[in-house]
């Protein structure tokens, strides 16, 4: 009797023991982005967002305490690539996220099957990166959605004829591919498709060339922090006086950038998913919030990406009780997930495992004292054009 009551006491004590420690046990989030480098803005401003995130979502979900593991890649693929491996093996991490540039995510794509861990990507844009691992899942956008949106809106605005410059790499030969082939949709002409280096890129002999052409307009993107660069050398040659239009993705008037350009910068035209003008109660509280804990400092679309990545990842550590069921389980709970988002309304496609949301067309314009891309225009729910090709 004694000693079945004993042991009954001591199964007891062993659930216990194993339920408290697995609930005491940290679930870590590895969160791998450019702190260093050329794409440096995008490692700031995520992590401040995936800091917000925690700082009013709270630090424990589902009874257990999440630990952000940041690390700095520089935006070099190796680093990433052996960082996330590291992240798996040694630290033990649940989920693996960031993802600043499309090099980045693809390297590290096969350590995200390998280890079936989800992989989060909360920046990077190439249609494709999604297709690389079954365990990827995108918080950010795709260039193709925004090319499309501007490849309709451009021609009906009387923009006929248009050169392309693009950063020459994934995002841009996307932009480049969808905007060119909407523009021909439309009985409208892209006359030369210009693309410039990734690493330290001068605008400048690519621009000399825009002007000799004479386009309606120069469609452009860059990535988030080079937008500043072209503008400026764009205004300097005195194009948009030779009557030449300003357009490209939203990545080219960048809210972190943007207030720095100056008023040459107005009236140029981009489509994105997001602006930090976009007039939703849920996103003046996420930009004051925003502002407030990082020194005024206004947020991107990449900080809307990594505040977004959490909450993916916070409820499907809450609808699997805290990570029950490992990498897997915890990736069918993104699938699917529909929310607002300070963008607007956004979805998880559960088939793609994209992202599926407004792309809005926006004009720079100044109010109270600052620069904004105001919107004017939407494109309601739309899913990545690349994944139907
Ligand atoms: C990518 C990076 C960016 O900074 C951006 O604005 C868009 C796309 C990328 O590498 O995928």
């Amino acid at each position: 009797m004694k000693t079945r009551l004993l042991s009954r006491l001591m199964t007891l004590a062993l659930l216990c023991g194993i339920s408290g420690s697995w609930a005491q046990e940290t679930f870590k989030i590895g969160l791998i982005l450019p702190m260093t480098g050329q794409s440096a803005s995008t490692g700031k401003q995520i992590e401040a967002a995936a800091r917000l995130y925690m700082a009013q979502n709270g630090s424990t979900v589902a009874g257990r305490k999440i630990e952000l593991i940041v690390k700095d890649d520089g935006g070099v693929p190796d680093a990433t690539k052996r960082i996330a491996q590291e992240l798996v093996v040694n630290d033990k991490v649940g989920v693996l996220s960031g993802f600043g540039l499309t090099p980045l995510a693809l390297a590290t794509a096969p350590i995200a099957t390998q280890s079936k861990t989800p992989m989060v990507v909360m920046a990077a844009a190439t249609s494709s990166i999604t297709e690389a691992s079954p365990f990827i899942v995108r918080t950010s956008f795709t260039l193709p959605q925004c090319a499309v949106a501007m490849g309709d809106w451009a021609p009906k605005n009387g923009i006929k004829r248009v050169v392309t410059l693009v950063s020459d790499y994934g995002p841009g030969i996307d932009a480049e591919r969808y905007f060119k082939e909407r523009m021909q949709l439309n009985s409208a002409q892209v006359v030369e498709s210009l693309r410039v280096p990734l690493r330290n890129p001068d605008f400048a002999p690519f621009l000399q060339k825009v002007r000799d052409l004479k386009p309606d307009a120069l469609f452009v993107f860059v990535p988030s922090g080079a937008g500043a660069a072209v503008m400026k050398q764009f205004l300097e040659r005195g194009m948009d006086k030779a009557g030449i239009k300003l357009i490209g993705t939203g990545d080219l008037t960048d809210d972190d950038q943007l207030n720095d350009m100056g008023d040459g910068a107005l009236g140029v035209v981009t489509s994105h998913h997001y602006s930090a003008a976009h007039p939703s109660a849920l996103n003046k509280k996420f930009v004051e919030a925003f502002k407030k804990a990082n020194n005024g400092l206004r947020p991107n679309f990449m900080a809307v990406g990594g505040y977004d990545g959490m909450r993916v990842i916070y409820e499907s550590l809450k609808n699997t009780k805290g990570g029950q069921g490992g990498g897997e389980a915890m990736l069918a709970a993104m699938k699917g997930q529909i929310f607002e988002s300070p963008r607007g309304q956004i979805y998880i496609d559960a088939q793609t495992r994209d992202v599926v949301h407004n792309i809005y067309l926006r004009k720079v314009e100044k109010k109270d004292g600052q620069l904004y891309n105001v919107e004017f225009d939407v494109i309601k729910d739309m899913k990545d054009p690349g994944k139907s090709k």
